[in-house]
């Protein structure tokens, strides 16, 4: 069943006000649910409500009981008056919904995800975002089994009842959609601190956790603090409810969720302190805080209309928060990562039978909609919008928007119109943005002519199909570019070039000798380039473009044509490819290179992804990838050894602190360690051994046994078990074990893949689990696509296994099956025999079932 864009109504009744009481207990919650309904508008339908898995034990409309009926998914109620008191009771089963979808036990606690459509699984309700509603919630619990009970906005009442049983009233003054509701009831310890807000309002803030996890929460307090002042300095945006709570919980389908002054977090996202927690965790951390806080107005002031503007709230707040990250660390680096991020799985995405407009036209099951495309993609279209009007007509568009929209629920389109009229920017054509799936690819050439001293940039703009769109609109595309002189090494200031036509054509005075194009600097669109360039361009670049991304860029690419002419590929890019010893010259340059620090170096000297490099080709060859990029880390490695050898002890005499300086230290002394085991070094497992057996942090303990898990000999065993041992019982860290282990490159990775499945520690029902051993094997390239279809077979078995337990995150593991076009007819063969297999499995998912069905179309 096909849910449309297109086929948008107002639903036939509103509920205006929800009083919601709880009798809570982990194997039969009893819910009471009052609702002041109003119809819309002049008609006699039905008042309808979403149900999934609930029905109502008792109802009566205006106190009067009464009859509904089943139609569909939804009871369809006939009601009369106007206006109605809707009252009715439900029982659920918490510690049963292993779908993490509504209310749901982990580890003895109670807890909500309703995004996007779990409040159904509490009570019928009109379960869209358009319908919002003012609740209050009254809780009632074991004192001894839930001594804290919270849900959104503010306590109003609470005290003890008989039995040792104790009550909470909250009310949240806010109107929200159901998606929005949350509550929690646990035995949970709370760190405390205070924020002020701009106009002199003061909230409390407090973090929730299991006791004995209250001491890694200080780096969570500490970016959400951050994310409050920044979002009013930046934004002028201020938090609007006395109190902000956040709560950890261990088992989560997501990272985190923005309820209402009750953010609910997956544990990973808030816990950390510097021995269980890499430098990669902590930003990632203040990243999800500052991401769900940010929903506060983009999200929750200003909701969305249908699931369909989904993107609307994420893409804007990704994009929220990828500014934030880049403020409160290094701008470059966060551009770097969130670039590689983009081209790692939503580059795929788009070239693949799941692409779809970061607003899509219709769906089926809309958990499968919360993607990279939505939320990268959709932060990317922003991004472009932000760079075409400057720093201070974004804000007026922002403004602008707030204000217009501020208690509403709001269109992608609504957005746009507050952008042209905020920002003063002509967004017609831009629009094309939210409507047409798949990646554009933008071809680039200079020309120049030494008789009239001009430079003439040629630009052409092309479009691959994607699914059910054959034939697409021009985009306007905007590309920062500068012209490099050659002797000056400098250029004269970067342009917008806003390539809006098939062809197009800009011409540059003044270049006596032809300049050196930088193009899409900052990466100012998401699109592929394909830049005719001299040989010899790609390495001036990495050595003289200003633009740290475009620098970053030039060695990436110089490193891909390098590889795809080794991997024996035709076409331009082996053509130009530049010989090992330049690569290696220049990677000898930077590694000393006193102008980068050391995170920006660790960002320009790592290889791409074997994953990244198939991307780059018609056909992947997984072996053919696999060895050349071996070889030439080899390379690399043994011809670099002597100053890998300095910059790792360097690196390791820096002390442990969170500064930039120490961050960057360590980040390269992992990629050196790792540089020193390609080499094959003799000493290398030593080498390794002694950074994982001295180190007093959780990066330089997982960097050294990455490069460890990788390796044969007893120092692999060792440290493994150490490890294990040290952690046994830290869910986080134990995650980071399994992952350790079937991300390697051990030529036994698949037979110990399949022992880890075995370990007691392993559970279907945790998903951080199922994803910490399954995602880096699925990864893991060469594995995954070993040539008996064994990694395939692996990946189905989970699938079928796990579907029944938790569908959701099961239909993640779809996509990997589904790129079987890019493979030769072998394999190719085995992935759709897979796809085949789920699709025939009996009571499979509808969240399945639609990945299934697409990869297959
Ligand atoms: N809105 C949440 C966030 O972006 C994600 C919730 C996803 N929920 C889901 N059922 N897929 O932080
Ligand atoms: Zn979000």
């Amino acid at each position: 069943q096909v849910i449309r864009r297109a086929d948008y109504r107002p639903p036939d009744w509103w509920v205006k006000t929800v009083a919601l009481e709880f009798d809570l207990d982990l194997s039969a919650t009893k819910v009471s649910a009052t609702l002041e309904i109003e119809r819309n508008g002049e008609h006699d339908r039905p008042l309808r409500l979403d149900c999934d898995g609930v029905l109502p034990l008792t109802l009566t409309i205006d106190g009067m009981a009464a009859n509904w009926r089943h139609e569909g998914d939804q009871i369809a109620i006939d009601i009369s008056a106007p206006t109605a008191t809707v009252h009715l009771t439900t029982t659920i089963a918490p510690d049963t919904n292993t779908q993490l979808m509504g209310l749901f036990a982990s580890n003895g606690m109670l807890c909500t995800q309703c995004e996007a459509e779990g409040f159904r699984r509490i009570i019928p309700f009109v379960d869209r975002p358009d319908n919002m509603a003012v609740y209050e919630v009254l809780l009632r619990a074991d004192k001894t089994r839930f001594p804290v009970l919270l849900a959104n906005g503010a306590l109003v009442d609470s005290g003890d009842l008989e039995d040792g049983r104790h009550y909470a009233r909250w009310h949240d003054p806010h109107p929200k959609p159901s998606y929005l509701f949350a509550l929690v009831a646990g035995d949970l310890v709370a760190t405390r601190d205070h924020f002020t807000t701009r106009s002199g309002a003061p909230v409390d803030l407090a973090i929730y956790v299991r006791a004995g996890d209250e001491g890694r929460t200080a780096h969570a307090m500490q970016a959400l603090k951050a994310s409050m002042a920044w979002d009013e300095r930046v934004y002028g945006l201020e938090y609007d409810l006395p109190v902000f709570n956040i709560v950890a919980v261990s088992d989560f389908n997501m990272g985190a969720m923005e309820n209402k002054g009750l953010n609910i977090f997956n544990s990973r996202y808030i816990l950390a302190d510097p021995d269980t927690a890499t430098d990669y965790d902590y930003d990632a951390i203040e990243g999800v805080v500052a991401h769900e806080y940010f929903h506060n107005w983009s999200g929750n002031r200003v909701t969305c209309r249908d699931w369909f503007q989904l993107s609307l709230k994420e893409g804007f707040t990704v994009y929220r928060d990828q500014c934030f990250s880049a403020d409160m660390g290094s701008e470059a680096v966060k551009r770097i990562e969130d670039v590689r991020m983009l081209r790692a799985t939503q580059f795929p995405e788009d070239a693949g039978p799941l692409a779809h407009p970061i607003r899509p036209d219709s769906y089926m099951e809309i958990s499968n909609f919360y993607t990279s495309t939505i939320y990268n993609k959709g932060a990317e279209v922003i991004r472009m919008m932000a760079t075409m009007a400057g720093p201070e007509r974004f804000r007026a568009g922002s403004d602008l928007y707030f204000q217009r929209h501020d208690g509403e629920a709001a269109t992608c389109e609504q957005f746009v119109r507050a952008m042209e009229d905020g920002a003063g920017l002509d967004l017609g054509q831009f629009r094309h943005w939210y409507e047409q799936a798949g990646t554009p690819q933008v071809q680039a050439r200079l020309e120049h002519d030494a008789d009239s001293a001009t430079a003439t940039l040629h630009l052409r703009q092309r479009f691959s199909p994607t699914p059910g769109q054959p034939d697409k609109p021009l985009m306007p595309i905007p590309l920062r570019t500068a012209l490099i002189d050659r002797d000056m090494k400098a250029h004269r200031g970067e342009q917008l070039v806003m390539l809006a036509q098939a062809e197009q054509s800009v011409t540059f005075t003044g270049f006596a000798r032809p300049p050196v194009l930088s193009i899409n600097r900052g990466f100012s669109a998401p699109v592929t380039m394909d830049v005719a360039r001299r040989s010899g361009d790609l390495l001036f670049l990495v050595r003289h473009d200003d633009d740290p991304f475009a620098r970053y860029e030039a060695l990436q690419q110089l490193v891909i044509d390098r590889l795809i002419a080794d991997i024996g590929e035709e076409g331009a890019a082996s053509e130009r490819a530049a010989g090992l010893e330049d690569i290696v010259s220049v990677f000898g340059d930077l590694v000393s290179d006193q102008r980068l620090d050391d995170s920006m170096r660790t960002e320009i000297l790592s290889l791409p992804t074997e994953a990244f490099l198939g991307e780059q080709m018609l056909i992947v060859r997984p072996e053919a990838i696999h060895s050349a990029r071996r070889a030439l880390r080899k390379a690399i490695g043994t011809r670099l050894l002597d100053q890998w050898r300095i910059v790792h002890e360097r690196a390791s005499a820096v002390h442990y602190s969170l500064s930039r300086e120490a961050r960057g230290a360590r980040k390269i002394k992992s990629l050196a360690l790792g540089y020193i085991a390609s080499s094959e070094a003799p000493d290398a497992g030593k080498i390794a051994f002694a950074q994982f057996a001295s180190a007093d942090n959780m990066t330089d303990r997982q960097g050294a046994m990455m490069v460890l898990a990788s390796m044969a000999g007893d120092e692999r065993e060792s440290a493994l078990d150490s490890f294990y041992n040290r952690y046994q019982g830290n869910a986080l860290v134990i995650d980071k074990w399994f992952s350790l282990q079937t991300s390697s490159a051990h030529p036994k990775v698949y037979e110990q893949t399949l022992e880890l499945i075995q370990h007691k520690d392993f559970t279907l029902t945790n998903p951080n689990r199922v994803r910490a051993l399954y995602w880096p094997f699925v990864s893991n390239q060469a594995e995954f696509h070993h040539a008996s279809g064994r990694g395939y077979r692996l990946l189905t078995d989970l699938v079928l296994r796990l579907d029944p337990v938790n569908p959701q995150t099961t239909a993640r593991f779809i996509a990997p099956l589904g790129r079987w076009r890019r493979f030769d007819e072998a394999r190719a063969a085995m992935m759709r025999g897979c796809l085949e297999q789920i699709l025939a499995q009996p009571g499979l998912s509808k969240d399945t079932t639609e990945q299934v069905m697409k990869s297959l179309e």
